[in-house]
């Protein structure tokens, strides 16, 4: 059983706490998911004025668990206070987007409060030592908004997140090559969480094999695999009326513990700084395969795009650009 005797707790802030995706994440988290079961962690918690008191309830309930790793828990509206000496932060505190709403339409709503974010992690987070992950929507501009505002901490520090889609991509694909998702490898998002990421399987391999051993059908991965991928977002919302939560909150802990501890090798997908690697814009956060090791990630380098990947990468290229452009008066 976790206990965590001896180790020095990590100070992990989540914004947007009592809300769906932070009600998963805080169990998730305190239960030693993300940083392992002999890390103990103080969470940090940021929620609006009007939830104070629904976050207190979340409180009471992870007391009630009697989490052996769980030190601490910060309850706060003020954002210097939740981020204060925060090894880790989880933005997800956003309007989410509701039925037939387009993720555009979020951009001017959500800008503001990442700008008011990134300041407060410059000026109290622990610098030497944070990771940030966006979730909020549009989480990659968000990203931006947060780190350009941040100007005493390294860009490389932010992140967003593409992991959920690049979840969704495994579970497609070893539905359709009836295998594992763990025989799956080299495959990545590139771009945007948005409907113009591009779901790439050029170079993906089931157990070794080019995955064309076992998906011989192209048009499947051009009419149904992407744009499944693409739209799941959308579809889950159609179908729930709200959108994903548990599995949001699942691969934001897969994307804080890959890029802590590691992916032995493997690729995953993160939307980092771009340093113009494969045309992307500079400085935009931009989801393209990377390996983590020694607690940083690194941009595979090195990959042939074809002509159908070079469109998708532009399309959704554009959109960053594009998005970016509607809130530039917001980037010191
Ligand atoms: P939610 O509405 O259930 O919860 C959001 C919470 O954030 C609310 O409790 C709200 O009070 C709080 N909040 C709002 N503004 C805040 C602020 N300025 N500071 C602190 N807290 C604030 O929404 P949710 O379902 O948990 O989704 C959160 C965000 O995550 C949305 O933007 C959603 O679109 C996004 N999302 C991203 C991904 C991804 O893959 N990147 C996946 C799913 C959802
Ligand atoms: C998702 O991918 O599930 C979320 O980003 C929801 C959305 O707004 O698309």
């Amino acid at each position: 059983f976790a206990t965590g005797k001896g180790k020095a707790p990590l100070r992990v802030a989540i914004t947007g706490a009592s809300g769906q995706i932070g009600y998963q994440l805080l169990f998730r988290i305190a239960s030693g998911d993300m940083l392992g079961k002999d890390q103990p962690v103080i969470l940090q918690c940021l929620e609006l004025p009007g939830a104070m008191n629904a976050l207190k309830g979340v409180s009471m309930e992870l007391d009630d668990c009697a989490f052996p790793l769980l030190k601490g828990i910060v309850q706060s509206d003020n954002p210097e206070v939740a981020f204060e000496g925060a090894d880790y932060a989880l933005l997800v505190g956003a309007k989410p987007r509701s039925k037939g709403m387009e993720r555009g339409d979020l951009l001017a709503a959500n800008a503001q409060i990442f700008s008011v974010q990134g300041k407060a992690l410059d000026k109290t987070a622990n610098r030497d030592t944070l990771r940030v992950l966006v979730v909020g929507n549009p989480a990659n501009t968000n990203a931006l908004i947060a780190a350009r505002n941040a100007p005493n901490i390294d860009p490389k520090r932010f992140s967003a997140m593409t992991r959920l889609d690049h979840n969704r991509g495994l579970a497609q694909l070893s539905q359709k090559a009836n295998c594992s998702v763990t025989d799956i490898t080299d495959f990545c998002i590139w771009g945007n969480h948005s409907a113009t990421q591009y779901p790439d399987i050029t170079s993906t391999k089931i157990s070794g094999k080019s995955i064309s051993n076992y998906i011989s059908d192209n048009a499947w991965i051009k009419d149904n695999f992407i744009p499944t991928v693409q739209q799941r977002g959308a579809a889950i919302i159609a179908a729930r009326g709200l959108s994903s939560a548990a599995s949001a909150a699942s691969a934001a802990i897969d994307h804080m513990r890959d890029w802590t501890y590691g992916t032995n090798g493997q690729w995953t997908s993160m939307a980092v700084f771009s340093d113009g690697s494969y045309g992307a814009d500079k400085g935009l956060y931009f989801s393209y395969p990377v390996i983590c090791k020694n607690g940083q990630y690194e941009i595979v380098q090195g990959l042939k795009l074809d002509q159908f990947s070079k469109e998708r990468f532009d399309v959704t290229n554009k959109e960053l650009i594009s998005e970016r452009d509607a809130i530039a008066h917001l980037l010191p």
